[in-house]
């Protein structure tokens, strides 16, 4: 191999890293490809197939090869529109979506586009600061609590923002619900709350809905619905419809952020373009939420639903302290209660708490330092995924009628995700295992006494 020429980056992506969950994916499959038996809920990805009638609608349109309008299909921004309206009764018309090559990259250009603060409750997704950072944008991280089920309270909100001495500095705040990464969700007080004082201050909200369809209740609201004026809407087909890798995302602007809208559609312009032209097409069979896709997304629900029930219920009578999961695919799991007993195995951050699990169990997960969490905080987050999603429809569907029981306790919900989702239940097993030999005073002597 050749000597590396020398190159001076940008001292902005000097030392950045790589997006956190592509290389937990990567270690993962090393480690699989030494034969190690690895429970994969480090990547968070869909585990359920794309829709049948939106590959039919991808296959169709195989052959349109032109460069779409930049803004997206008319058509599919219609269904977009139709989509929120239906779903979140705002009334948002075609002009006021923008389509992107994922709703990741859209939110990298409303960060270049908005000139101001850029407000994030953590634990958040991995990507938002780092790209606020690529940008040289200010970013505030905002803490928040599990005694909060790690939501921003609105009182919180308050505090932050009359806390600056320029109180109307423009700012956006990032909410996300169901929440990567701990699948909990905003209730309606909460959201009113937050749309009054983002309303009182002026600061416009970022609501990335991408897992809205997959709330377990089936009854995600968004908060554009208490603050339609400031609100941007983010959503895209990698969530609900289980396709991440076709990239499409898209936003939906309330009218009074116009020349936001049109800033970032220039910048697009000069940069993707459009997004690939098959793909579009396919999007609108799949916003057009007919009865299929209904029935899909009711189904992926159903199955997440049981699977985090079994994963919350293991994992808390392990002592790990954590919350329910209301929708979407992660836990948050946070090791405090257990942590004295981590600590004198070495185990002082969320990395080494996730090597060592990774190295001792073949479970991979994300630390909570991705997620922006103290480094000494032992967090970690967790996808529940590694099934196959497909086979799990299948079953359930030949459970006719009735399907599964509603009580996620019963036993035949225990015996279908046992079933069906063995690689997730087996990493629950290893999980508390490994837990109780780490509480246990039985065990042998510390990695630290034995360095000692
Ligand atoms: C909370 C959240 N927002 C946005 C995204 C980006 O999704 P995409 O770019 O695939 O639309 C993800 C993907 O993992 C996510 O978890």
């Amino acid at each position: 191999m050749g000597m590396e020429h020398p190159v001076s980056l940008n001292l902005r992506v000097r030392g950045l890293e790589h997006s956190a969950t592509l290389a937990i994916n990567q270690r993962s499959s090393e480690l699989q490809a030494l034969g190690r038996e690895i429970h994969r809920l480090g990547l968070g990805q869909s585990p359920f197939p794309v829709p049948p009638s939106v590959i039919a609608s991808l296959r169709e349109h195989a052959e349109v090869k032109d460069y779409l309008d930049v803004r997206g299909l008319g058509s599919l921004r219609d269904s977009v529109a139709r989509f929120h309206q239906r779903r979140d009764g705002v009334s948002i018309s075609a002009e006021q979506v923008l389509v992107g090559p994922g709703s990741k990259e859209l939110l990298f250009l409303l960060q270049l586009a908005f000139y101001g603060d850029i407000l994030v409750p953590t634990p958040c997704w991995v990507s938002y600061t780092p790209q606020a950072r690529i940008l040289g944008r200010k970013v505030r991280t905002i803490p928040t609590r599990f005694e909060d089920r790690w939501q921003l309270t609105p009182e919180h909100f308050a505090r932050i923002c009359d806390s600056d001495r320029d109180r109307h500095r423009p700012r956006l705040l990032v909410l996300n619900y169901p929440a990567n990464p701990h699948g909990l969700s905003y209730t309606e007080d909460e959201l009113q709350g937050l749309a009054d004082v983002a309303r009182h201050y002026g600061v416009i909200l970022l609501s990335d809905e991408i897992y809205g369809e997959l709330r377990f209740d089936g009854d995600h609201r968004s908060v554009a619905r208490y603050y339609p004026e400031g609100t941007i809407i983010s959503s895209g087909l990698s969530k609900w419809c289980g396709a991440g890798g076709w990239r499409l995302g898209t936003f939906s602007f309330p009218a009074e952020l116009r020349t936001l809208r049109e800033s970032m559609t220039s910048v697009a312009s000069e940069t993707f373009t459009s997004v690939s032209a098959p793909i579009q097409y396919a999007a609108i069979t799949a916003f057009d939420f007919g009865p299929e896709i209904e029935g899909y997304v009711s189904s992926a629900r159903d199955i997440l639903a049981r699977l985090a029930d079994f994963c919350f219920r293991r994992l808390s009578n392990a002592g790990i302290r954590i919350h329910p999961c209301e929708g979407g695919f992660y836990l948050f799991l946070d090791f405090g209660p257990i942590q004295d007993a981590l600590r004198d195995r070495n185990i002082n951050d969320s990395d080494t708490l996730c090597e060592r699990l990774l190295e001792e169990t073949g479970v991979a997960t994300l630390p909570g330092r991705r997620f922006e969490r103290p480094d000494d905080e032992l967090s970690l987050r967790m996808a529940f995924v590694d099934f196959d999603g497909e086979a799990a429809m299948q079953a359930l569907a030949q459970l006719g009628e009735g399907g599964l029981p509603a009580d996620l306790a019963s036993p035949v919900n225990e015996g279908f995700v046992r079933t069906h989702c063995a690689s997730v239940c087996t990493a629950m097993d290893k999980i508390e295992s490994w837990v109780h030999e780490m509480t246990s005073a039985t065990t042998g002597p510390s990695r630290r006494d034995v360095a000692a």
